[in-house]
C-alpha cells in the first residue's frame, strides 16, 4: 500500500513519521511531481497536478472537516473523499463558541474596556432566556456545540437540511424552516459546510431576521468566510441592528491588513483557529479508517460530492 502526503504550507515530515508508525506495512511519502502511483493521499488543499498524475487513487483523506477546497478540484475518477470526523475538533469548537457567547452575554468585553480605564462598575444582569442561540448546521461539530451551549442553560435552536430530534434543541429543517429558526434565535452560530446552497447565507436579509427582527442579534461565524456577505455586516453593526460579531473565518485569509473588520469596535477577529486539526488524533483516525477499508468495512466521514459535504 502506498500513501502520498500533500499538506499545502504544513510541514509533511511529522505526518509522514506518524503515518509510518501507525501503518508500518505502508510506504508513506511526501508527494512530488512524478511520484509513483499510490492508493491513498492525505491532503489539505492539494495541487491539481497531484490529482491529475494519480488517476488510480482510491481515497483522499482530508485533514480537516470542511472539503470545499477539495470539491473545487477535478478529482481522480474512483477517488472517495474522507473528511476528519471530529478527531478532537468538536470540543475545541464547543470551547470557542461558548467563550464567544458568554463573553458577549456577560459583557466581558465592556468590563475589560472599563478595567483598562480603572473603572469599577456593574452592569445589569441579563436573562439567558432573552439570548436564544441558533446553530446553523447540526453535524459533527454543530451537535457538539449545541450540547455545550445547552449546558449553560441558554435556549438552543438548530437548523439542518434533514429533520432532527435532539434533546434540548428546538430543531428546524430545510429552507421552509430557516426564517422561523432565525426569528427564534438571537445569537447565530454558523457551522454549515460551504456549498452552493450555503454560500452567502449570512447576509443583510437573514441577519436582520435574528431576534424576531428586533435589534440586538449577534453573529459567531466559525465555518467559512464565504458564508458571509462581508459588505453587509458593517452597516448592520453600525445601525445597531446587530450588537456584534465574532469571526474566525474570512473571504480572504489571512485577513488582509487594512480590512475594516480588524478595527471595527463590535467585531472580534481570530485567525481561523477555532478548531485546529490535531495531528496525532487525526493520524490515528486515518490509520483506523485505512485498516477498516482494507477489511471491507464502511467508514464514517465519506463525502457525498453531490451534496457537497
Ligand atoms: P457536517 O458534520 O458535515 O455537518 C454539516 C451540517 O450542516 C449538517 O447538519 C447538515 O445537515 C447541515 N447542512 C448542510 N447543508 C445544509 C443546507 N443546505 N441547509 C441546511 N443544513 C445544511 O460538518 P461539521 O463537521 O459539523 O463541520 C461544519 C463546518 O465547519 C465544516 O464544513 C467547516 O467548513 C467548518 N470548520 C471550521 C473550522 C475552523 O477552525 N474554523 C474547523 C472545522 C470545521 P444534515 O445533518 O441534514 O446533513
Ligand atoms: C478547518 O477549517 C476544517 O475544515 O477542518
Amino acid at each position: 500500500m502506498r500513501i502520498l502526503v500533500s499538506l499545502a504550507d504544513l510541514r509533511p515530515g511529522p505526518w509522514i513519521e506518524g503515518l509510518r508508525a501507525a501503518l508500518p506495512e505502508a510506504e508513506v511519502e511526501a508527494w512530488q511531481p512524478g511520484a509513483a502511483p499510490a492508493d491513498h493521499a492525505v491532503v489539505w488543499a492539494p495541487p491539481q497536478q497531484l490529482l491529475d498524475e494519480q488517476p488510480g487513487l482510491c481515497t483522499l483523506f482530508n485533514i480537516g472537516a470542511g472539503v470545499d477546497a477539495l470539491l473545487g478540484l477535478q478529482l481522480p475518477p474512483r477517488a472517495r473523499i474522507v473528511r476528519l470526523d471530529d478527531a478532537g475538533m468538536a470540543v475545541q469548537m464547543a470551547e470557542y463558541v461558548c467563550h464567544a457567547l458568554i463573553r458577549h452575554f456577560r459583557e466581558f468585553d465592556a468590563y475589560e474596556a472599563e478595567a483598562r480605564e480603572g473603572r469599577w462598575s456593574f452592569r445589569k444582569p441579563r436573562e439567558r432566556d432573552d439570548f436564544p442561540v441558533g446553530i446553523l448546521g447540526l453535524g459533527v461539530l454543530g451537535e457538539r456545540v449545541a450540547k455545550a451551549v445547552a449546558h449553560f442553560e441558554f435556549p438552543v435552536n438548530g437548523w439542518s437540511r434533514s429533520p432532527k430530534d435532539l434533546q434540548g434543541v428546538r430543531c428546524f429543517a430545510g429552507q421552509d424552516g430557516l426564517r422561523d429558526f432565525l426569528r427564534a434565535s438571537r445569537v447565530l452560530v454558523n457551522l454549515l459546510p460551504l456549498t452552493p446552497a450555503t454560500r452567502g447565507i449570512l447576509n443583510r436579509d437573514t441577519l436582520s431576521a435574528l431576534n424576531g427582527g428586533q435589534p440586538g442579534g449577534y453573529l459567531i461565524n466559525v465555518a467559512r468566510g464565504a458564508h458571509l456577505v462581508e459588505a453587509d455586516l458593517i452597516p448592520l453593526l453600525d445601525s445597531g441592528q446587530l450588537a456584534g460579531a465574532t469571526l474566525d473565518v474570512f473571504e480572504v485569509e489571512p485577513l488582509p491588513a487594512g480590512h475594516p473588520f480588524w478595527r471595527h469596535p463590535k467585531i472580534t477577529v481570530t485567525p481561523h483557529g477555532s478548531a485546529r486539526t490535531l495531528r496525532d488524533a487525526s493520524i490515528a483516525q486515518i490509520a483506523g479508517k485505512i485498516r477498516a477499508m482494507a477489511r471491507g468495512e464502511p467508514v464514517a466521514g465519506v463525502v457525498d460530492p453531490q451534496r457537497g459535504y
